[in-house]
């Protein structure tokens, strides 16, 4: 038997194709200077990681747990794990974790866990939550029921008083967010657990979507309660976000106790199945690590403070142009009446009913700013109904 003989290296690219994606490297280039609409930063350098993507690493299985599948970066897995820990209070003798493919799979995480601590838990959820969690809730066929928000977009906390009260004989799942998606709002977890509280409910399960804000609340002097210290059981959050990633990651991190009830030993890969997909990214763990230590909890620190001031130049310099923008506590969502599918496009601005908004992440400059306002207060000028929302 001969060795194989091919060349390892692909021939070059056809000229036409390359330069079909020298156009498109180009185009997101452009597009990358008006990117102000959706919670992704741009600011984040792995070039030196580069080298990783020649193999085929794969996370598959527990991080925690020998895998046979030795092309893993577990290690480094584990060690992100620890620092998020670390960052939401947990006790790292009681929460086990993992780095997902983004918020979504981490909350798909949490309620997941939670049904199957709670076969009959009924999950409570706002208005405000994002799209991606009532898919989830058909998915795993959870009971659930949606409950009002607040015109800010944190939880009715009456409405879900009510609601619980009617089903007390069930367990309530409280699938709670810590920055919703369109207003930045924070379902308070104190708040939630009085409810417990007063209704005499001894058992129950808080899972927290915390994809943005999550890497906020830890750096703020005064943050709302949302984390392991709260009482909660589960939170996910984004790493692809704040922290910033080339791929889409997050974080799932729960209590030891509810993992172990779904912990499956799996002969073919020699570990534990513990996670939602088999085989899972082996490099966005080493971004986010990459990240953890060249930038460090200061550095962290010093980001979110750059973005929660570039929010506030946002809703001052809104007003100033006349423009009734506003943002919650803590958060570098900035809210404002709806502008016209032009404004949107060019900024990528996320919209829903009739408020637009823009978040502040860490590549937004005061000039971006200063420049959507511009195009606001012109297109106000020659169409006074433009942006006339109530925000
Ligand atoms: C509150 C909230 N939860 C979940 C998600 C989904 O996160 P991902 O896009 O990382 O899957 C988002 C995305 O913007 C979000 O805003």
């Amino acid at each position: 038997m001969n060795d194989i003989n091919f060349s390892l290296g692909s021939p070059p690219l056809r000229p036409d194709l390359q330069q079909r994606l020298n156009d498109f490297l180009h185009f997101l280039q452009i597009e990358a200077e008006h990117f102000l609409g959706y919670p992704c930063t741009r600011r984040f350098d792995y070039t030196p990681l580069y080298p990783f993507l020649g193999l085929p690493m794969n996370n598959v299985g527990d991080p925690f747990t020998e895998s046979r599948y030795h092309l893993n970066s577990h290690e480094y897995e584990r060690e992100v794990v620890r620092y998020f820990a670390g960052l939401t209070h947990a006790s790292p003798d009681e929460i086990w974790g993992y780095v997902t493919n983004g918020g979504t799979e981490g909350n798909m995480y949490g309620i997941y866990i939670a049904r199957e601590t709670f076969p009959d838990g009924l999950v409570y959820y706002s208005e405000a939550t994002h799209y991606s969690v009532p898919k989830i809730l058909r998915m795993v066929h959870a009971r659930n029921i949606m409950i009002k928000s607040q015109k800010n977009g944190e939880i009715d906390y009456q409405d879900l008083a009510e609601t619980i009260r009617i089903h007390r004989d069930v367990p309530p799942i409280i699938f709670a967010t810590i920055g919703t998606t369109m207003t930045g709002a924070v379902d308070n977890i104190d708040k939630i657990k009085q409810i417990m509280q007063d209704n005499a409910i001894p058992r129950y399960y808080i899972h927290c979507d915390a994809a943005l804000s999550g890497m906020i609340l830890p750096f703020v002097k005064h943050s709302q309660p949302f984390d392991f210290n709260a009482g909660i059981d589960s939170i996910a959050i984004s790493g692809h976000k704040m922290i910033g990633s080339p791929i889409p990651c997050g974080l799932a991190l729960a209590r030891k106790k509810h993992v172990e009830r779904i912990a499956r030993a799996i002969e073919y890969v020699g570990t534990l199945d513990t996670t939602v997909t088999g085989s899972r990214n082996a490099i966005t763990p080493l971004f986010l690590w990459y990240a953890i230590h060249t930038k460090g909890t200061d550095g962290f620190r010093e980001i979110i403070h750059y973005c929660l001031d570039m929010a506030k130049y946002a809703v001052k310099l809104f007003h100033k142009a006349g423009i009734p923008a506003w943002r919650n506590k803590n958060s570098i969502t900035v809210v404002f009446p709806k502008c016209s599918d032009s404004i949107l496009d060019k900024w990528q601005l996320a919209s829903q009913h009739n408020i637009a908004h823009i978040i502040t992440m860490p590549h937004v400059e005061t000039r971006h700013i200063d420049n959507l306002i511009a195009d606001i207060a012109a297109a106000r000028k020659e169409e006074p109904q433009a942006c006339a929302g109530t925000g």
